[in-house]
């Protein structure tokens, strides 16, 4: 039966369900083609225990940050300020996040087109027989084109908004439920594939021996941003899905799982790319082109190359599209909870702003010099995100919960159900001064102040 009535909210129907749709959220292009291609640039081992150290004493308290502020709530990101702090301007710290999820929705659109273009390209075997050098200026030249990237765009904002229109329990959960464990068996089967070809040892030792001579200051801030932005934190994402988690639910446990399963698939993806990168004699520091350019050149050599070029790029579009919906739904849920639109009229209103922006980015790859302090639209667009959004509004969110909700409410809301816990001390004393600090300190000095 449907329910029309506005005051009652949907909510997640199963804890499978909460753990599919939160990871699936966490899950995303940051960790199959971000994470390793910023490992790649950045030396590799050394920049992954430092992003594993961001995680655990930065990543985990936001991700319990938010689910606490959004459970008790039960609004959306901007609502939520609105309600646990009324007349005070801490409902800007939702809005940046609003904010936030159009710009980065823009181009994560754009980039999630490319991998679908790249499952047609692998389902026809179009990189057999292609030299290194043809692989790359067919990448430059589809994505520098001006219709076809801007087609598989407006496909992907789609299928994201198809899915967020039938809300959150047939719509978000349902299809997170289907897709996650698609998306585990894909790359389990790629990472058996990857670690039994020979030469893979190469690639195992770039990924876990550390040498810290290759990590520079930049690096550590590259991984401060990318923790929060792999883990979708610093924008009210899991704000917006802590508010649909029901009251019984242990929010520290989910938290906790939900972070260890993000970083679990970040390296399985390394393990998936770089023991077949260096087994080749291929260089890891493609930077960005690396799925789009190595991979293929690596497909190409590798015995079953075309199968497994295919499962890539559908675990690839299957990962970006459950990440996809849960940066538009902080809007939808804004635009239905506060602008008090219909589902239907808020999910098209969102999908087609977002997609509309969208479009300078994808046309600044090539197409049309759109230029943002020496970089293209796309580049300046995720910049801004991961330098300044996301860690502005993760220590802000960090230090409204520490400083405004404090101790007693987080209590209330982390034993609700009489859940016991006993990390609250740990919990409030990183909330209130070691992760505020730690963002502040990596973000003055990410914008050149320090
Ligand atoms: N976490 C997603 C990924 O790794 C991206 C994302 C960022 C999703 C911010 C929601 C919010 O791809």
């Amino acid at each position: 039966m449907k329910n029309n009535n506005i005051e009652q909210r949907d909510n997640f129907g199963s804890r499978f369900g909460i753990i599919a749709a939160a990871a699936g959220s966490a899950i995303g292009l940051g960790n199959i083609w971000k994470f390793p291609y910023m490992t790649g640039l950045n030396g590799g081992a050394a920049f992954i225990i430092v992003y594993l150290v961001c995680i655990a004493f930065i990543g985990l308290t936001l991700m319990l940050s938010e689910f606490i502020i959004g459970r008790r709530a039960q609004k959306n990101a901007i609502g939520a300020f609105k309600k646990l702090a009324p007349n005070t301007p801490w409902f800007l710290t939702g809005w940046m996040g609003v904010i936030a999820a159009f710009v980065i929705l823009s181009f994560y659109g754009v980039i999630a087109g490319w991998c679908m273009e790249y499952i047609v390209r692998a389902v026809m075997n179009s990189f057999a027989g292609m030299s290194p050098d043809e692989i790359t200026s067919s990448f430059v030249d589809f994505i520098g084109r001006g219709g076809k990237p801007i087609f598989w765009q407006v496909a992907f904002m789609s299928l994201t908004g198809f899915i967020v229109v039938s809300g959150i329990k047939d719509g978000i959960e349902k299809y997170a439920k289907i897709l996650m464990p698609l998306l585990v068996a894909i790359i389990i089967i790629l990472d058996i594939r990857a670690i039994t070809l020979p030469g893979a040892g190469a690639g195992l030792e770039f990924l876990f021996k550390p040498d810290f001579s290759k990590l520079t200051a930049n690096g550590i801030l590259m991984a401060l941003g990318h923790a929060f932005f792999s883990l979708s934190l610093g924008m009210g994402t899991m704000i917006t899905y802590g508010s649909y988690i029901s009251k019984k639910e242990n929010l520290g446990e989910t938290a906790l799982q939900v972070t260890i399963a993000d970083t679990l698939i970040a390296l399985l993806a390394g393990i998936a790319i770089f023991p077949a990168v260096f087994a080749f004699g291929i260089e890891p520091n493609a930077g960005p082109g690396l799925v789009f350019i190595t991979l293929p050149n690596v497909f190409q050599q590798m015995p079953l190359g075309y199968l497994f070029s295919i499962l890539f790029f559908i675990l690839l579009t299957v990962a970006a599209l459950t990440s996809s919906i849960s940066i538009l739904e902080v809007v939808v849920a804004y635009f239905v909870e506060d602008l008090k639109m219909n589902r239907k009229r808020a999910t098209i209103t969102a999908t087609l702003a977002i997609t509309l922006l969208g479009i300078p980015c994808s046309l600044s790859q090539g197409a049309v010099p759109l230029n943002i302090g020496g970089m293209s639209f796309l580049d300046a667009m995720s910049w801004l995100t991961d330098n300044l959004l996301l860690p502005l509004g993760g220590l802000l969110i960090v230090a409204f919960v520490g400083w405004v909700l404090g101790r007693k409410e987080v209590e209330e809301e982390v034993t609700a159900g009489g859940i016991k816990v006993s990390y609250i001390p740990l919990f409030m004393f990183l909330a209130k001064f070691v992760a505020p600090i730690a963002i502040a300190l990596v973000f003055l000095n990410g914008v050149g102040i320090i």
